[in-house]
């Protein structure tokens, strides 16, 4: 089958994925390849006292086993063992095989190389561990109110502290949040190849190339030149793929160690117990208004848990001191270590916790004030950052507000919770706001432009799936007014110029702003080409000329215009290459707070019976600034809710407390949304652009589609029901109960 070619904003590698041809890292084929399969520790926490590894040894195709007593030094573990002048050198994360010691169950305690995939899984199992275990740690809510176990993180203050206590009307809650886990679909996998002791060679399943290839070079003390990685595909991450996880480094430490490159693939229990995942979190909120609604106080706590041997923190809640204006805020954050695996960033890290309990409090407290939850943020809406004093880069929220209360049918909502029936079941609409920071970092893009007059864009990124060279195509066909056709956008390689790691909702704004700067250059260079050797050019200047459809035109005379094709094939240029760095936007950020914003809204049916609950209707409404791509930021926005959804009603990973094991480390029984959970999804964007981030006017989409929304459902069901649920995810005995 040809590939069709693609139409409007459809997905340039959208052919390549859907035929089966998109290469994800495991999918690489290489000569001599031999597989690592990881042993896993059965024990919460402890140390290993033995391995028996005879029989796995003599089992057929075993090249090696490798654990802490055979593992060849790597470099970046030696500041492990504290030399406080390197930190930075050292690798962050697990550090596998560098000692016996057991922090929580699967913890990867050996790797089985094998000639076959199937050849290693089968010694895996034959591996026996003999532990000296010691207590652990894994219970949340018991031990987060030990105060002695927990490690203070931030504290904030403005104004008056507990200032809620003084006003009109006040509400006060205790939010719950489970561990969540991203579960892409494509597992994380790395496959390592050594040429010499000091080249090496990685494909990964990474959201930054440049970071892996630097941590890389650190943690194995090679040159970063000396290092490439390589991700053209990957299948979905939402975050679980912003750092290595411990099959980064075992493929580099096996494949050296048995002279041939190795395959390391997580199955998807390993998924769990390896790859971080959204920590745990207790938070309580406290807010006051006067009669009028105005935010007299706000008090936020939150406390999330860690790994026992790394401090994973976020931002739980820091929008609770900015999102609106209130004149005394405070708020602190704590984290408890605990014996499982280090959590990581997941889609809206801290944010997506934090707005759980402020969006939801805030719909109380619009309940008390016998106000309107949308009138009630109105009333509070910040038009300076209120911790900065700054103006914000560009602001629509309060257009997200009314857009989708029109959409919705927010008319209909009932204003007495539990008063509306449709077809027996009690019906109710909530909506719930969100945030995220928006900015611009550092990125370099090459442009090849060929002699057909072709464009060749490169930038060492990866693409989680959002379209990041989808949208890139989208804004070099705006700069140069040629057609999409034409241009191919490449990443997935280190060895093209440095780009972002994909997270923080920044790659279009990022990568878009160097894309749009070296085709702006392209231009220029195009018609300096032609003021120099064209003579029907010779008298211009170069804001005479206009670039459009392939050709330089003159501005005073549209006769005059030569195809760019012919002007590269007069000048006897093969190709015109440039590189353009796009550097972080720091002037701009000190004069500017710079967010994303976001509100959902949706509508629910509660069986009254059962308490099953069904979401109707989705509308979700976000400030991204310009968008470059309709159809890729509306997939954003849908993901986001479908997330969302999860993340509201049927998301949570469960710890047995007995063993310290995960209960449901399988997507049997770790429930992410069906198609039936999710209804039609309707998205709108103010579609206006941030004059302030970067050449293109946009911000980003990729967290704010997320952040609020599990809060919108909580207070639909609340306007549905009566029942106010503060934890995640809702279930139907929550209703009942
Ligand atoms: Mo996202 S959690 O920044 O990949």
């Amino acid at each position: 089958m040809e590939n069709p070619g693609f139409y409007n904003d459809d997905r340039v590698d959208g052919f390549e994925k859907v035929t089966g041809r998109a290469k994800y890292t495991a999918d690489h084929r290489l000569d001599n390849l031999a597989y690592g399969v990881f042993v896993t520790s059965t024990i919460a926490r402890g140390a290993i006292k033995n391995l028996i590894l005879s029989e796995a040894k003599n089992s057929p195709g075993v090249l090696d086993i490798i654990y802490y007593q055979n593992c060849p030094p790597v470099p970046g573990y030696k500041p492990y063992e504290k030399d406080p002048n390197k930190k930075g050198f050292e690798w962050s994360g697990l550090k596998i095989f560098h000692n016996n010691l057991v922090y929580h169950y699967g913890q990867p305690i050996a790797l089985v190389v094998a000639t076959t995939w199937e050849k290693a899984v089968k010694a895996s199992r034959l591996v026996k561990a003999e532990y000296i275990t010691e207590e652990f740690e894994t219970d949340f809510e018991k031990l987060r109110k030990e105060d002695s176990k927990l490690k203070k993180i931030g504290e904030y203050k403005r104004g008056e502290a507990d200032a809620f206590k003084t006003a009109d009307f006040f509400v006060e809650g205790e939010y719950f949040t489970p561990i969540e886990t991203h579960n892409p679909m494509e597992m994380h996998a790395t496959i390592a190849v050594w040429e010499g002791d000091t080249k090496l060679t990685v494909y990964d399943k990474s959201q930054g190339p440049k970071g892996t290839q630097s941590a890389l070079a650190r943690n194995f003390g090679l040159e970063e030149k000396n290092v490439r990685v390589i991700t053209e595909f990957v299948g979905g991450a939402f975050g679980a793929a912003l750092r290595s996880w411990p099959n980064v480094p075992a493929a580099c430490i096996a494949a050296k160690k048995v002279n041939r490159p190795v395959k390391v693939l997580l199955n998807r229990k390993q998924m769990f117990s390896m790859v971080g995942y959204r920590p745990q979190a207790w938070q309580k909120i406290s807010i006051g208004a006067g009669k009028d609604g105005k935010l007299v106080g706000i008090t936020h706590h939150a406390i999330s848990n860690t790994s026992k041997y790394e401090d994973f923190t976020e931002g739980i809640v820091n929008a609770s001191s900015f999102l609106y204006e209130c004149p005394n805020v405070n708020t602190s954050y704590k984290i408890l270590p605990l014996n499982l695996n280090t959590p990581t960033w997941m889609r809206g890290p801290g944010e997506a916790t934090g707005a759980f309990a402020l969006e939801c409090a805030l719909d109380e407290l619009a309940y008390k004030l016998n106000m309107d939850p949308v009138e009630l943020r109105k009333i509070n809406h910040a038009t300076l950052h209120p911790v900065r004093k700054l103006p914000w880069s560009s602001k629509f929220l309060l257009e997200c507000y009314e857009a989708g209360k029109q959409k919705i049918g927010w008319q209909n909502r009932p204003t007495v919770p539990r008063s509306l029936k449709e077809d027996g079941m009690l019906a109710g609409y909530g909506m719930g706001g969100g945030v995220f920071g928006a900015g611009r970092g550092n990125a370099a893009v090459k442009a090849i432009l060929m002699k057909d007059g072709s464009l060749i864009l490169q930038s060492a990124v990866s693409d989680m799936g959002p379209g990041t060279a989808t949208a890139m195509v989208k804004i070099a066909e705006a700069v140069l007014k040629m057609p999409a056709s034409k241009i191919k956008f490449m990443l997935g390689d280190t060895d093209f110029p440095p780009g972002p790691t994909q997270g923080g909702s920044t790659t279009t704004s990022t990568l878009g702003n160097g894309v749009s700067l070296v085709c702006e250059a392209l231009k220029k260079n195009l018609k300096e080409t032609a003021i120099a050797g064209q003579a029907a050019f010779s008298s211009l200047g170069i804001d005479d000329i206009e670039i459009s459809n392939e050709h330089l035109i003159s501005k005073k005379d549209s006769q005059v215009k030569i195809s760019i094709a012919d002007l590269l094939k007069a000048s006897g240029k093969e190709s015109i290459e440039m590189v353009q760095e796009s550097g972080r936007a720091a002037a701009e950020a000190s004069k500017y707070a710079m967010n994303s914003f976001s509100a959902h809204f949706v509508k629910v049916h509660v069986d009254p019976v059962t308490g099953a609950i069904k979401i109707k209707n989705i509308v979700a409404t976000g400030d991204g600034g310009k968008i470059i791509s309709e159809k890729t930021a509306r997939s954003q926005m849908i993901g986001g809710a479908v997330g969302g959804i999860g993340m509201a009603l049927t998301e949570e990973l469960l710890v047995d407390h007995t063993t310290g094991k995960y209960l449901n480390d399988n997507l049997g029984s770790y429930h992410v949304p069906r198609h039936t959970d999710v209804p039609p999804i309707e998205t709108w964007f103010p579609n206006m652009p941030d004059p302030v981030i970067n050449a293109m006017g946009s911000k980003g989409v990729g967290e704010i589609a997320l952040v609020g929304f599990a809060a919108a459902v909580a207070n639909a069901v609340f306007n549905a029901t009566g029942k106010r649920v503060y934890k995640l995810p809702i279930k139907p005995e929550d209703i009942l109960g």
